[in-house]
């Protein structure tokens, strides 16, 4: 089946479940992800903050911002890759989801995964990768590496919402998704 009707279908099924674990405190507007479904990187956040809810797609407020400077200036189309978050709808005021509300939402994830059979997930900030590695490991000093996660490869980098806090890291942010664009292309070789 074509891979776009299966990513409609996976949400349609989700969007009509009124008892969907998706569904955190209470808000409803689902931020399912968007970009082309043969990608072959997956940028995995951890979830849609205001702006996302508003317009309904994510990555789009300041730091979504700042992620599509720094995918452009890296070489990295934003509309060839497939964006989306571990929770895949707001948690107020902007909180880190908890692990219960992540353990929930993640088949989600698993199945838009196994939809768009990635290379390369690049996941965007400290929760975005535990969710992923299943350690608490620290994103400082992980970020910028190929780490293997069933038969593709996670690499995790920080997350714009801290570059903005401290900008003289950003230099590090553009250099983990240099790495991901060197390692796409040397996989699709
Ligand atoms: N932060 C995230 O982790 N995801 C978004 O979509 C927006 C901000």
């Amino acid at each position: 089946m074509n891979k776009q009707i299966e990513l409609d279908n996976l949400y349609q099924k989700e969007k009509s479940n009124k008892n969907s674990p998706l569904y955190i405190d209470g808000n409803t507007n689902i931020i399912f992800g968007e970009g082309n479904p043969r990608a072959t990187l997956m940028i995995v956040g951890e979830a849609p903050g205001r702006d996302e809810d508003i317009q309904g797609r994510p990555f789009v407020g300041r730091a979504g911002k700042l992620l599509d400077k720094a995918l452009s200036e890296s070489g990295i189309e934003r509309k060839n890759a497939y964006i989306t978050n571990i929770v895949k709808t707001r948690p107020n005021n902007n909180r880190t989801p908890t692990e219960q509300e992540i353990k929930q939402c993640w088949p989600i994830l698993e199945e838009q995964i196994k939809i768009i059979k990635p290379k390369i997930i690049c996941t965007v900030g400290a929760c975005a990768t535990q969710a992923f590695l299943k350690k608490p490991l620290s994103i400082t000093k992980i970020h910028g590496l190929a780490l293997p996660f069933e038969n593709l490869m996670v690499i995790p980098t920080l997350h714009p919402a801290y570059i903005l806090r401290d900008p003289q890291k950003y230099k590090d942010f553009l250099s983990d998704l240099l790495f991901v664009k060197e390692t796409l292309k040397n996989l699709e070789k």
